[in-house]
């Protein structure tokens, strides 16, 4: 190799050394000598690679005590770090719980899953929509883009389907990778790292991932069988100014908790006198076990202040990924400048959607569904029944996906999630979708995943796994 090649393959070294961070900003860099017995090259090659450097502003001498890495000029308050733990902090800080969950399946393909929170093989088989699926990818126009609203007709059919007065037109909607993306939008737009939420506690774990990734801090609001407490929202209203208020109001996850009427009422008039965004999350409207459940705060919207989150998730199947936002209209056109960044929803998806609201597929879809889910719930409960004597304790929901399980303070709930994932069960962690550790363990066991004989099988299997414990305990 010739001495130039010798010493362009060293300064190349050097230099990407620096910029990925390999060598920290402000480290001493080896004398000329040592560093040219350690790469086998000679002194001068060195001196010319430290020249070229230091002439590019990559490192600096200092009279008497060597050279070292300087900071690029013109130096970013947090030249010190390196882009990549940069990048790292807040995600790397807040909590895995979407990815542990969504694992359970590829570790333990086999288990009876009571953790997933979605209708199961079964709802997406009774409800005939890859039959749907399959008509719609032979449309050529289902392999381009749709706009980054949306597809117009799926709004349009959203719009008459919701039924809300404050929702009038497709130009409220926006169509979003599952609602998720739709929090993660709205977040981004109404708050920023530092700023200030208000939530129910405990919540979706999902949300409470999002805003801890973001750099926002949750303010939670204690809640009881009626939903929030209202009474405790007032005093944090009135002594910080949060950005927004996010609330599942309807059979929600994990409680299976419904907002009372009186307190809608209350939230929205709070939300009126302090100007407070709420974001509503109506995963589990549609999927009630007895009566209706009281209007959306969005039905009842009179100020503009609702952004309204719902899915197609829970209705057909997760995976899908179909969800929407439905606003007023000029944070509706904000949120599609925001959701142009990621390019729009997928086309196959939502075509197939809006055929399925188009032949009115979804009404008779759900009807079935409500009634498989109120049999599996009726299994698990009667399981549960059982456990009373051992002090467990849960209220029957009126809707949604889960059982939301007190356990004795003796029952550690990781263990027992441990043991009966080895026996071939799993459920989710009270913990999870708490910010800090709960006074009283609790479980969270989702009915609608399974069918009623895997549900049965896998009851067992929990009380076969808290009996033995019971005879360790006595
Ligand atoms: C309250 C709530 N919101 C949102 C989601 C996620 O919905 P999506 O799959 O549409 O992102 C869930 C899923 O568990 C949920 O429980």
């Amino acid at each position: 190799m010739g001495r130039k090649a010798i010493y362009t393959r060293v300064y190349n070294q050097l230099r990407y050394e620096i910029l990925s961070g390999e060598i920290a900003i402000g480290s001493p860099l080896p004398p000329e000598r040592k560093l040219a017995e350690q790469l086998g090259v000679s002194r001068n090659t060195i001196v010319r690679a430290y020249s070229e450097l230091e002439a590019e502003g990559f490192i600096v001498s200092r009279m008497g005590s060597g050279r070292y890495v300087e900071a690029l000029h013109p130096a970013p308050s947090h030249a010190q770090t390196h882009w990549g733990k940069q990048a790292s902090g807040k995600l790397a800080a807040a909590p895995s719980h979407m990815a542990e969950l969504l694992s359970v399946t590829d570790t333990y393909p086999n288990t009876i899953n009571f953790a997933h929170g979605d209708g199961g093989k079964h709802t997406l088989e009774s409800s005939c929509f890859s039959d749907y699926v399959k008509s719609t990818a032979e449309q050529l126009h289902s392999y381009y883009f749709t706009s980054v609203q949306g597809l117009p007709e799926l709004r349009e059919r959203l719009v008459a389907w919701m039924d809300m007065e404050p929702i009038s037109s497709p130009e409220q909607v926006v169509i979003t990778s599952g609602s998720q993306e739709g929090l993660y939008l709205i977040t981004s737009l109404l708050a920023r790292p530092g700023d200030l939420v208000v939530t129910e506690m405990p919540t979706y774990f999902g949300s409470l991932q999002l805003f801890q990734s973001l750099g926002v801090q949750i303010i939670p609001v204690p809640m009881d069988a009626n939903g929030m407490r209202i009474d405790v929202l007032e005093g944090i209203l009135a002594r910080y100014r949060p950005r927004f208020l996010y609330t599942v109001p309807t059979y929600h996850n994990p409680t299976g908790w419904t907002m009372s009427l009186d307190r809608r009422k209350k939230l929205l008039a709070l939300s009126e006198r302090y100007q407070l965004p709420i974001v509503e999350d109506d995963a589990y409207r549609h999927l009630h076990l007895d009566a209706e459940p009281p209007p959306s705060l969005k039905s009842m919207d009179r100020t503009g202040n609702v952004i309204y989150l719902n899915t197609f998730s829970k209705l057909l199947f997760p995976g899908l990924r179909v969800g929407w936002v439905a606003a007023n209209r000029s944070f509706a056109r904000l949120l599609t400048r925001m959701k142009e960044l990621s390019i729009t929803t997928n086309t196959l998806g939502q075509l197939a959607l809006a055929a399925y609201l188009r032949d009115d597929a979804l009404r008779p879809h759900l009807q079935e569904v409500r009634k498989q889910y109120a049999e599996q719930a009726a299994i698990m409960a009667g399981h549960l029944d059982r456990f009373r004597p051992l002090g467990i304790r849960y209220e029957r929901p009126a809707g949604g996906f889960y059982f939301w399980v007190s356990l004795p303070e003796e029952i550690n709930p990781r263990q027992l999630m441990t043991e009966c994932l080895q026996q071939g069960v799993s459920f989710t962690c009270g913990d999870m979708f708490l910010l800090r550790e709960a006074e009283q363990p609790y479980i969270r066991l989702c009915f609608t995943h399974e069918r009623t004989d895997q549900i049965d099988r896998g009851m067992k299997i929990i009380d076969h796994v808290l009996q033995s414990r019971k005879e360790l305990l006595s």
